[in-house]
């Protein structure tokens, strides 16, 4: 009966399907904002962790604790107790590769996103003879392209030339699958690396990881992820698919907190995969905590990586970012990546066919409408004011962005947005756009 289209719209059916839906228990876990003040509006409809996840509940308690740790045991919090911090980063390795689909050693979680970014370009951007050239997506995120942009200059280039954007087709939004591969085919012979959204920040586009990887590999060039926007947002696997690299951070849709630490994967095939020698060799920065742990205090001097992703870790791991971090990774096992895609897919759904009426009213939604080409995100071109029309979104408790040139980004996530939300934010939306 739900399916109904009419049906759908009215708030009784927003609410049988909250009702029906096995995940939503996970709400509770988490801490919403105030409204905003002078509005009359009850809890907002936080439509906003494609940007900053919520805090879950138990992250507070978990901090504390690390901080009662500190107070109490001072440096003997290293080893003297549970989850000591010297190896503290272990703990989420598992969690961690499970929810991006790699092996335990591929992974760690360290920095943030754009220093991740250039570890990898440092070890993986290897101009040589005609392979010069790095090609990104567009829309790209402006820091991504300053990081390859000044890599491309570290090693004598000029981004005016080195710099290859691809751009949708003429009247598109989004990029063809076909046309990314054949852009990588077409320049393979002049490519040191291929830089790729996982999911668009802008247009909310899931891209085809496995075979845009797939095509790069073939054609011999270089291939790394940002996974800013994929990451806890649509299922992953990087080990099968094997990208050279992937970066990604932790206060999106894993909710561990602003600034938290970021992700890193690099594929087996270059650290236990390759020679001794080989590995040893590979240009990389390198810190204590790349070294191997058994033998990091032996303070002689001479760097020997751990054969894993850890090699790339610089410095001593940030406890009071990687607890939040863990807490949340938790959540993730509990309500597992397969039940949130299959809840994200009907959320987005649902909140599409309740927006695409409002075609008419000059909302376009640039995310693609299979479910298979997008994460949670939807991305509204608006005709008309769209900062005004976000702030009319803003004043009426709906917490969403908006990004030039004129685009607002509603994110429901399966972990604590509900059917309801969506009906509230397209209630808006009809509304400021009668
Ligand atoms: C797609 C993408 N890449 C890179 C970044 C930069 O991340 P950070 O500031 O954590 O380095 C962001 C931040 O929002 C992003 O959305």
């Amino acid at each position: 009966m739900l399916d109904a289209p009419m049906e759908r719209t009215t708030e009784d059916a927003a609410l049988a399907l909250d009702e029906a839906d096995p995940l939503r228990g996970f709400r509770e876990r988490f801490c919403f904002p105030e409204p905003p003040q002078g509005s009359s509006t009850r809890q907002p409809v936080y439509l906003c962790g494609n940007s900053l996840g919520l805090m879950p509940r138990a992250t507070r308690d978990a901090v504390l604790a690390e901080l009662d740790d500190w107070a109490r045991l001072g440096v003997e919090g290293h080893f003297k107790k549970r989850d000591g911090w010297y190896r503290y980063h272990e703990i989420v390795r598992e969690p961690l590769a499970r929810l991006v689909g790699a092996r335990a050693h591929e992974v760690v979680a360290m920095n943030s996103l754009t220093v991740n970014l250039h570890l990898m370009m440092a070890s993986f951007y290897r101009p040589t003879g005609s392979r010069r050239r790095i090609l990104i997506d567009g829309p790209c995120f402006p820091s991504d392209v300053y990081a390859v942009a000044s890599q491309i200059r570290r090693q004598g280039g000029d981004p005016e030339r080195d710099l290859i954007r691809l751009a949708p087709r003429a009247g598109e939004h989004t990029l063809r699958t076909a046309d990314v591969c054949a852009a990588i085919e077409q320049h393979a012979g002049e490519l040191a690396l291929v830089l790729l959204a996982g999911v668009n920040y802008v247009t909310g586009q899931r891209m085809e990881i496995g075979p845009i990887t797939g095509a790069a590999r073939r054609a011999g060039v270089t291939i790394g992820w940002d996974l800013a926007h994929a990451a806890g947002n649509v299922p992953l696997s990087l080990h099968e698919w094997g990208p050279d690299f992937a970066v990604w951070c932790s206060y999106k849709y894993l909710n561990s907190g602003p600034g938290s630490v970021a992700g890193c994967f690099v594929h087996e095939r270059h650290t236990r995969g390759a020679g001794e020698h080989a590995f040893r060799q590979m240009p990389r920065c390198e810190g204590w905590w790349g070294n191997d742990p058994d033998t990091r205090f032996a303070m002689t001097g001479e760097f020997t990586p751990v054969r894993s992703a850890d090699a790339w870790q610089l410095s001593n791991p940030p406890i009071f970012s990687l607890t939040p971090l863990k807490v949340s990774l938790g959540l993730f096992e509990l309500a597992t990546m397969v039940g949130l895609r299959h809840k994200s897919q009907r959320l987005t759904g649902y909140l599409e066919s309740l927006l695409t009426p409002l075609r008419a009213r000059g909302l376009e939604i640039v995310t693609p409408s299979g479910p298979d080409h997008r994460g949670c995100q939807l991305s509204l071109l608006v005709s008309a004011d769209g900062r005004a029309l976000h702030r009319r979104l803003t004043e009426s408790g709906v917490v969403c962005d908006f990004r030039e040139p004129s685009i607002i980004r509603l994110a429901p996530t399966p972990l604590y947005n509900s059917f309801h939300d969506c009906w509230r934010a397209a209630g808006v939306l009809r509304e400021a756009l009668a």
